[in-house]
C-alpha cells in the first residue's frame, strides 16, 4: 500500500537530505554527457577549446534559468572541461568585502570562481567585483578616517561563473561584465527521457521505456524533478518487488504523489483554482495570492510559476496573475470570458 504524501516531489528545489548526495552521482561530468542545451553546450566548446589554446581564462559566463535545469552542474563542468580548480560561493554568503577579498586573492591562475544566486550579492561587494571582473584588480581600503588608503592588489587572471534564476534582479552595471549569457531552457520530455535513462542506469535499475515516458511527462521538463521522481519510483518498485520500474507501477506511484500526468501537484492545482474560484480568473497580485495559498511570494514566483507559464496555464500581466483558458480546461473548470476588460491588460 502505498501512502499518501503531503511534501512536494515536484519541487525543483534543491533539498538537503541523503536524495541530494544521490544527485551528485548523477550529475554529469563531462559536456557530452550533458543533455540538451544544445546552443550553450556549442558555444561553450568554443570558447573552451579557444581559450586553452591561448592558455587564457574563459570570458566570464552568466547561466540564468529557473531552478532544476542544470546551472550549477554546467559551472562544475566547464572546470573539468577547461582543466582548473572551481571555488563555489553564493551571493548571500559573502557578507563582507574581506570574505570576497581573501577569496579573490586564493585563486590560481584560470581558476573558476561560481557565484550561486549572484542576484543576491550586497552593493558594495557587487562594486569590488566589478574592478576584479575588468582588470583582475582589487581596490581595497586600508584604514579609517582621513589616514585611510587605496591599495590594488593585482589578481590572477580568472573566470566568473554566475549563476541566477532572476536575471531580471541582476544590476546593469554586473550583467555588461560578462561575456557570456547563457539563459539555460526547460528541456523537451524527449531529452528528460535519455536523463531518465542515463540516471537509471546508474542507480542501476531498469526502467521500461513506456514508465520512462510516463514520468518524464510528469518531470515539469526539468532533470531534478527527473530524477527525483525516479528515485521514488525506484522505491515503490522494491517494496513491491518489481525488479523493474514498470509503466502500471509509475501510474499508481505518481498518482500517490499527487503528480498529475503533465507534472502539477497539490501545490500547482491549488495556485491555480484559488485563482479561478476566488478571483475569478484574475488578475490578482503576488502578495494576494500568496496569503490565499499560505504560501510565500518566492516560493510562487521561483518554484511555480515559471512551469505554469511555460505550459501556458498562467499570465503574467501588470495587474497580476491570470489563470488562462488551458488552465480551466485542465481543471475540468467551465471557461467564462470575463466581463469587463481585464483580459485586455
Ligand atoms: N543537462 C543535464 N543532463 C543530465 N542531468 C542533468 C542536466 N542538468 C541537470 N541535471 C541533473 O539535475 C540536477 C540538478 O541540476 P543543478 O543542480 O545543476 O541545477 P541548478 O540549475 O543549479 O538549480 P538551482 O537553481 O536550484 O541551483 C543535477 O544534480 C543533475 O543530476
Ligand atoms: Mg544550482
Amino acid at each position: 500500500m502505498i501512502q499518501e504524501e503531503k511534501t512536494t516531489v515536484v519541487s525543483p528545489k534543491e533539498v538537503s537530505d541523503d536524495s541530494s548526495q544521490l544527485d551528485l552521482t548523477l550529475r554529469p561530468r563531462t559536456l557530452p554527457e550533458y543533455v540538451g542545451q544544445e546552443a550553450i553546450k556549442g558555444n561553450l566548446k568554443i570558447s573552451i577549446e579557444a581559450a586553452k589554446k591561448r592558455g587564457e581564462p574563459l570570458e566570464h559566463i552568466l547561466l540564468y534559468g529557473p531552478p532544476g535545469l542544470g546551472k550549477t552542474t554546467l559551472a562544475n563542468i566547464v572546470a573539468r572541461e577547461m582543466g582548473v580548480n572551481i571555488k563555489t560561493t553564493s551571493g548571500p554568503a559573502i557578507e563582507k568585502t574581506g570574505d570576497l577579498a581573501s577569496i579573490l586573492t586564493n585563486l590560481e591562475k584560470n581558476d573558476i570562481l561560481f557565484i550561486d544566486e549572484i542576484h543576491r550579492l550586497k552593493t558594495q561587494i557587487e562594486e569590488i567585483l566589478y574592478g576584479a571582473m575588468e582588470d583582475y584588480a582589487l581596490d581595497i581600503m586600508i584604514g579609517k578616517g582621513p589616514a585611510a588608503r587605496s591599495m590594488r592588489l593585482t589578481l590572477p587572471p580568472f573566470t566568473l561563473i554566475g549563476a541566477t534564476t532572476k536575471a531580471g534582479t541582476l544590476s546593469s552595471p554586473l550583467r555588461d561584465r560578462f561575456g557570456h549569457l547563457f539563459k539555460l531552457d526547460f528541456y523537451t520530455e524527449e531529452e528528460i527521457q535519455r536523463i531518465l535513462h542515463r540516471s537509471a542506469g546508474i542507480l542501476d535499475i531498469k526502467i521500461e521505456n513506456k514508465a520512462a515516458k510516463r514520468i518524464a511527462s510528469s518531470a515539469r521538463r526539468t532533470p531534478r524533478v527527473a530524477n527525483r521522481l525516479l528515485k521514488r519510483m525506484r522505491d515503490y518498485a522494491s517494496v513491491n518487488n518489481e525488479e523493474q520500474i514498470t509503466v502500471a507501477l509509475t501510474q499508481q506511484g505518481l498518482q500517490s504523489l499527487g503528480v498529475d500526468e503533465i507534472g502539477l501537484d497539490r501545490t500547482d492545482r491549488q495556485i491555480l483554482i484559488t485563482i479561478i474560484e476566488k478571483f475569478n480568473g484574475g488578475p490578482v497580485g503576488l502578495n494576494t495570492l500568496a496569503a490565499a495559498t499560505a504560501e510565500e511570494c518566492e516560493t510562487i514566483e521561483d518554484l511555480y510559476e515559471p512551469y505554469l507559464m511555460q505550459i501556458g496555464f498562467l499570465d503574467r500581466t501588470n495587474r497580476g496573475r491570470m489563470a488562462t483558458p488551458n488552465a480551466y480546461a485542465h481543471l475540468g473548470i467551465d471557461y467564462v470570458e470575463p466581463t469587463n476588460n481585464q483580459r485586455l491588460f
